[in-house]
């Protein structure tokens, strides 16, 4: 039985990757910030079909502490999964030192330390790291410079550490396009949407499954690593 450590895992595109990977028989660990309530939901889901399959557990990932004890309150790992991460506009006049600490820390400097912490666990049992970048670490979207950066930045740690932990820990990533729109300070209008959704060739946002599958792929790829794989619809052609 494999276990999954799932930062952000307990909604939206966290939470059907741990679906996902737990209807492949891995066990679960759900992590969570703020949204306890989804993500006891979930386990609870998981837990009913196939008893103590999942369990939950709370970090503020920006802080260097809780990453310690999170890391620490972990016996077993197969696969690491750095999902969580936050997403806002930053234009460069409006922005501040805090934007960029908030940011860079929960996006780039968590799942850095992360696989630090866990790599020797990682590695006893020849498992691997899955991070979650975005299409606009490679071509930058208007006005949000720090989370280009943060993603560019998971860009190279993906490919920095496959090199640095092969051939015990395989470390790879996914670099979704649009997949759910944003919510809270990101909202997109209509028109925004739109003109978004016409730059894709596959003519339709992706679904969490597109990516969950993505994930549970390179899960199970014993002789990839250092990729990152585009899940976009073709997006980035165009741009
Ligand atoms: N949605 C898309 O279309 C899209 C497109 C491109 C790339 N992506 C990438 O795909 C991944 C998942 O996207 P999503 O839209 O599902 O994510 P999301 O809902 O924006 O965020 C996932 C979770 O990250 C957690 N989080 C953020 N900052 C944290 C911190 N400092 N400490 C601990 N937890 C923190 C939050 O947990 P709590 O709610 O518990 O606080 C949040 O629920 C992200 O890496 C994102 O950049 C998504």
């Amino acid at each position: 039985m494999k276990t999954a450590l799932i930062t952000g895992g307990g909604q939206r595109i966290g939470a059907q990757i741990a679906k996902t990977l737990h209807a492949q028989n891995y066990n679960i660990i759900i992590h969570y910030r703020s949204s306890k309530q989804p993500a006891q939901v979930l386990a609870e889901q998981l837990n009913q079909i196939r008893g103590n399959s999942a369990s939950i557990v709370q970090a503020e990932l920006s802080a260097i502490g809780e990453l310690e004890t999170l890391a620490n309150s972990i016996k077993t790992l197969d696969v690491l999964v750095n999902n969580a991460s936050v997403f806002y506009p930053t234009p460069l006049q409006e922005t501040s030192e805090n934007d960029w600490h908030k940011i860079i820390d929960s996006n780039l400097m968590a799942p850095f330390f992360l696989s630090k912490l866990l790599s020797a666990k990682l590695a006893k049992n020849q498992g691997c790291i899955v991070n979650i970048a975005d299409i606009h670490g490679q071509r930058p979207l208007k006005n949000y410079a720090i989370y280009n950066i943060s993603k560019a930045g998971v860009l190279m740690m993906t490919q920095t550490l496959a090199k640095e932990l092969a051939p015990d820990v395989r470390v790879c990533g996914v670099a979704p396009g649009s997949i759910l729109w944003p919510e809270n300070g990101a909202k997109l209008s209509e028109p925004q949407k739109n003109k978004m959704l016409g730059k894709i060739p596959l003519g339709k946002q992706g679904s969490e499954q597109d990516i969950a599958d993505c994930v549970l792929f390179l899960s199970n790829s014993a002789y990839i690593t250092g990729q990152i794989i585009n899940v976009d619809g073709g997006r980035t052609l165009n741009q």
